[in-house]
């Protein structure tokens, strides 16, 4: 069966108790069975990690090569600092989008500007965690339209 990778970056393994006015009260394991069902119903599995450490973070995008078709990405903090995520990005070949749970956009300024954004396929912003089915759904037709069909 063909194989999508979720990663989810810093602080999201605290989901459901962590700023609930902001990310809402669903756990991390919400959003994992959401993008496991949605991609499910498309024929992909998908492969969950969940990390605090950016080198782990670049360890998990590098191994997707010849693992899976495509990744959906929450690079958390990360987002707004991390040349080594965003290098990790640029040096594999299969689609990323990168998901956030809150509008990144309304809220202080150094949420606004994404270092990996400009290396991804896409990126959904402010939608809660129906984001993530959001950006799975977005991934699988990429991955279909690209014919990237082989993992
Ligand atoms: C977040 C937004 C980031 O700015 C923040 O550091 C997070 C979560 C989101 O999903 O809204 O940890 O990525």
């Amino acid at each position: 069966m063909k194989r999508l990778l979720l990663i989810n970056g810093p602080n999201l393994n605290m989901l459901g108790k962590r700023e609930p006015d902001k990310y809402g009260r669903h756990t991390l394991k919400d959003v994992v069975r959401l993008v496991k069902d949605t991609a499910w119903e498309q024929g992909y599995e998908v492969e969950a990690y969940q990390s605090n450490h950016e080198g782990d973070l670049v360890d998990q995008i590098q191994s997707a090569v010849g693992r899976a078709a495509g990744i959906i990405i929450n690079p958390a903090a990360y987002t707004h600092s991390s040349i080594a995520m965003r290098d990790a990005v640029s040096a594999i070949s299969v689609p990323v989008i990168e998901i956030h749970i809150s509008n990144v956009h309304s809220r202080e300024e150094f949420r606004h500007h994404s270092m990996l954004a400009p290396v991804c396929s896409g990126q959904i912003v402010g939608f809660g965690i129906d984001g993530y089915r959001l950006a799975t759904l977005g991934l699988i037709k990429k991955i279909e339209d690209e014919g990237r069909n082989d993992s």
